[in-house]
């Protein structure tokens, strides 16, 4: 090479690095919720529902974090209180506050175990990272049993790992899945405690339970929407996908699977709410990938089981209408009342609701469970909605990960007997390598 080309190519490297240094970085900012509160307001008629509901709209000022139906919980920026109280006369309803500043909750959120140990473990949330380096661990420390795939990549890049847990051939398969929704640190928690336990418990139930199933488990599903939630917004819930016509990121990747998409008005197309559908189903490269792997294994996945947080519910299909029930209703109904008995029987005495989506809570099409009963014949499918009803709601302290993560356990325990009992846990397939 002649010395002035190779002189040329260094002096426009390095131009090219010294521009960075003055290139206007976006400051990595972290949206605070200062005296923000969150309010429970219990509602009679549609109408008066409606016109709570309407106040979402100002995207900046509220935002509604549950809706069952009869009550739903909506957190108001301190700005907004006159325009709330406002609200609450004209529709004659009454508002009861349960968190008075969002955060001091989010400050407090670890803080029991914060000091900066350097084991993974549950007394605090872990980012995506460290639950990245512990998912190593795990499959060095229990290579005969345990098998990491990727299930793809997500919009901005990153690998969305899964861990397959199998003891022996011809196990029926359950499929669990976790942080969809980005805020909702509780699932991944919970899922990685529940691989550790699956793997480690030297309880004679335990063991029973997890080396008679097939385990495929994805403890991060929304990796890009999680490490923003880590990093820039503690309450993001979408994707991070940009949208082609509006300046709103992000897709509910629970409203986009390709099931009876967008009807009844279980999602919305509007960029900038927070149950936008997408511009197709499968837009979402997160679940365009999900969609192609449960595709693929779906003869042998018995079980498919979405983790969810708040509310205590397990829910069934339909999401996309209340008017009918899946066929198997009464047994889905069984098999939910065996997880939410086992679960009432801890100590901690916690209840657990159920019914079908669409029934009990709100229409939602689109959504996992919904399309892998209704898409990919897996019978037995639920929504699980785990802690709290309210009082933390989606920030819910450190502290609880442990209790609910135990809950989860015995519940799932319970809903896998009951499954099996009625006949769902038979192999799907003759034979096959995998
Ligand atoms: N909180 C969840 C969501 O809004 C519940 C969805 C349950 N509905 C359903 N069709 N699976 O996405
Ligand atoms: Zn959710």
């Amino acid at each position: 090479m002649k010395p002035y080309i190779l002189l040329a190519i260094i002096i426009i490297i390095s131009l090219a690095n010294g521009a960075s240094v003055f290139k206007k970085r976006e400051p990595k900012k972290k949206v605070r919720y200062d005296n923000y509160r969150v309010f429970k307001i219990k509602y009679k008629s549609p109408m008066q529902r409606q016109s709570l509901l309407d106040l979402t709209k100002l995207k900046q000022n509220f935002s509604l974090w549950h809706d069952d139906g009869s009550e739903c919980n909506l957190m108001v920026a301190p700005s907004a209180l006159p325009l709330f109280e406002e609200r609450l006369r004209l529709v004659n309803a009454t508002a009861e506050m349960f968190i008075a500043n969002v955060q001091d909750l989010i400050d407090q959120e670890n803080e029991a175990g914060t000091r900066a140990d350097a084991t993974f473990g549950w007394t605090r949330y872990h980012n995506l990272t460290e639950i990245d380096a512990w998912l190593d661990t795990i499959l060095a420390n229990h290579p005969e049993v345990t098998m990491g795939f990727v299930l793809g990549q997500s919009y901005e890049g990153r690998d969305i790992r899964g861990l397959r847990i199998s003891y022996k051939w011809g196990n029926p398969g359950v499929f669990i899945e976790s942080n969809i929704h980005a805020r909702e640190w509780i699932t991944s928690a919970t899922a990685t405690w529940l691989i550790n336990e699956l793997l480690t418990s030297k309880d004679e139930s335990v063991r029973e339970l997890a080396e008679s199933h097939d385990w495929y488990i994805i403890p991060v599903l929304n990796v890009d929407g999680f490490v923003y939630t880590h990093e820039t917004d503690r309450l993001w819930r979408k994707t991070r996908q940009p949208s082609l016509i509006s300046d709103c990121i992000g897709v509910d990747a629970n409203r986009n699977f390709d099931s009876h998409w967008m009807e009844n008005g279980g999602a919305s197309s509007d960029p900038c709410d927070e149950t936008y559908a997408g511009p197709y189903p499968l837009s979402e490269p997160e679940i365009k990938a999900m969609s192609d792997f449960i595709s693929i294994l779906k003869h042998k996945m018995n079980v498919m089981l979405a983790f969810h947080s708040y509310s205590q519910l397990l829910l069934s299909p339909y999401g996309h209408t209340a008017e009918e029930f899946p066929d198997n209703y009464n047994d889905l109904m069984l098999v939910a009342k065996a997880y939410s008995d086992a679960v009432n029987g801890l100590p901690y005495g916690t209840i657990y609701k159920y019914g079908s989506s669409a029934g009990i809570l709100y229409p939602a099409s689109g959504a996992t469970n919904d399309w892998a009963y209704n898409e990919q014949d897996i019978k037995i499918s639920y929504t699980i909605e785990f802690r709290d009803t309210g009082n933390f709601g989606f920030v819910l302290p450190a502290a609880f990960i442990k209790p609910n993560a135990e809950e989860t356990l015995i519940g799932i325990m319970a809903l896998l007997a009951e499954s099996k009992r009625l006949g769902y846990l038979e192999p799907k397939y003759t034979f096959d390598g995998i």
